[in-house]
């Protein structure tokens, strides 16, 4: 059996929207591909821990997905703290905004293990297991301890740090000692892929054989596997959605008005505040824009439970109604601030009707937002898209009007350079972005990745024979006292 891991699912109910990139992504990949994609309810349940958990099976296309409910007493420490509080602040470069409870990786651990016991009790020893993104990096550890030999393949859908910032994580060395028992692990870009490869023989010691490192238990190989999506269906759902209500809604509001648009989780990674005060400046500086140029803003509310981003919920509301405020006419209001999650087949509609794309967050693993909007545009007459130099998606979409997310003054200028550029620009940047699209499909990244990893093992060479050399110890005292006692 097939067996992909996340901990966020689809949700079954027909029309639902599903939130973030992971499970937008692996959606059309599971019903295509017929495998079991298994995860998390969504809601929590006190276990005895000598109790199998009720896996819940629903059919998905040709695969299905598994839900389990996860462990009462360790959820909160788990998702609210360890994943959301330490790992995804630090996977994004934000050192500044990690809170770390004393126990939360313990209960970070406990929740892995409860995966992996659930995991191997429902796929057996011998499946193959692919396991996604920064909830579950100690996973292939506890598979392995309950005797599962099928292969087991991991990808992070953040970016991975440099090595400094990963340092600040007293646990670092032993998740990463422990994410070696993996077979195969994807990442992005390849910046993500070198910063673990350095993280691994600066602070593990160990030296690559190629792109693979050897561990006690055998050997895991680094790849750079940057996600796609289905480009052609979103085109086609882009161009059905104008008959949307909602849509045609949204095209009757703004006729006469250039729209622009941004759509993304309220995440601090997404540099939303800085996109508001472009907006603010580029409408400063010139007048004459007001009236006939506006912003939407879908901004989804995201993992509400935990301070960071309820703060960020309030101070971006503040931030909009300031904007809005300043520049207001009686018929017309710059930005168009929306807190709701809309299902893809309006959001495409969305997509195609605006004349920009804004996509500037300050740290990304890839953006998906940025690829789909790109793949809504009327080839006819494409919308342009301005781009973060920091997002994944930008190694890609070289023909994206490209800037660097924290400099407002660039950011307003780019929005200028995309209101006033010629159509037949437009068209040349459009295509080129949309044929690498096409040529890499979430069909194929899903189906490429599950083959490299089933491949026998290659260029491995016994660990006797593998050069070892000392780790450099670059964190505090804390730190390698914790390491040396993992
Ligand atoms: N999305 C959606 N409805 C919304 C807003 C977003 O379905 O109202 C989807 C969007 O189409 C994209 C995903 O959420 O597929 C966001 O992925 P992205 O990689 O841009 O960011 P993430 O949220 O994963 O950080
Ligand atoms: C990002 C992460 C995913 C996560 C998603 C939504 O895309 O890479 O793993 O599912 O954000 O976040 P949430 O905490 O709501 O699942």
């Amino acid at each position: 059996m097939d067996i992909v891991v996340s901990n966020r699912v689809a949700r079954i109910s027909p029309g639902a929207a599903v939130t973030g990139g992971l499970a937008a992504a692996l959606v059309p990949a599971v019903q295509k591909s017929g495998v079991v994609w298994f995860g998390a309810s969504g809601r929590v349940r006190r276990l005895a821990p000598d109790v199998f958990p009720l896996v819940r099976v629903e059919p998905h296309g040709r695969g299905s997905v598994a839900t389990v409910d996860l462990p009462e007493q360790h959820h909160a420490g788990y998702y609210e703290g360890f994943a959301n509080s330490v790992l995804w602040p630090l996977l994004h470069s934000r050192g500044d905004l990690v809170r770390q409870a004393p126990a939360d990786y313990a209960s970070y651990c406990a929740v892995n293990a409860f995966m992996g016991r659930t995991l191997a009790g429902f796929g057996g020893p011998n499946s193959t297991y692919w396991i996604h993104d920064y909830h579950f990096l100690n996973l292939a550890r506890d598979l392995r301890r309950l005797g599962v030999t099928g292969k087991i393949g991991f990808f992070l859908h953040t970016p991975w740090p440099a090595r400094r910032m990963m340092t600040q994580l007293p646990q670092a060395r032993r998740i990463a000692e422990a994410m070696l028992d993996y077979d195969l692990i994807g990442f992005q870009t390849d910046d993500d892929r070198a910063n673990f490869a350095d993280f691994l023989a600066h602070e593990l010691g160990l030296a690559p054989i190629g792109a693979t490192f050897n561990s006690a238990r055998g050997a895991c190989r680094l790849v750079t596997f940057p996600i796609g999506i289905d480009a052609q269906e979103f085109a086609n759902t882009a161009q059905a959605a104008a008959a949307d209500p909602e849509v045609q809604r949204l095209r009757a509001t703004y006729s006469g008005c250039t729209l622009m648009i941004g759509v993304d989780r309220i995440d601090y990674s997404k540099g939303l505040a800085q996109r508001i005060h472009a907006l603010d400046r580029l409408i400063a500086r010139h007048p004459a824009l007001k009236r006939h140029l506006a912003m939407l803003q879908i901004a989804v509310p995201s993992r509400s439970s935990i301070d960071a981003y309820r703060t960020l919920q309030r101070d971006l509301a503040g931030l909009v109604g300031t904007v809005n405020g300043r520049h207001s006419e009686i018929d017309w209001a710059p930005i168009h601030y929306v807190n709701k999650c809309y299902d893809r087949s309006v959001l495409a509609g969305f997509y195609r009707s605006a004349a920009v794309g804004l996509v500037t967050p300050l740290r990304d693993g890839m953006n998906l937002v940025a690829k789909e909007y790109v793949a809504a545009q009327n080839p006819d007459d494409p919308g342009v898209l301005v781009l973060s130099k920091y997002a994944g998606a930008a190694c890609e979409l070289e023909a994206a009007l490209t800037v660097d997310p924290y400099d407002v003054d660039a950011i307003a200028h780019r929005i200028a350079s995309a209101l006033s550029m010629p159509r037949a620009e437009r068209r040349e940047r459009w295509q080129s972005m949309m044929n690498g699209l096409l040529q890499h499909s979430i069909h194929a990244w899903f189906a490429d990745f599950m083959q490299e990893l089933k491949l026998p093992r290659r260029n491995v060479l016994p660990l006797a024979s593998a050069r070892r050399r000392a780790p450099v110890r670059t964190g505090s005292a804390r730190d390698q006292a914790l390491a040396s006692h993992s």
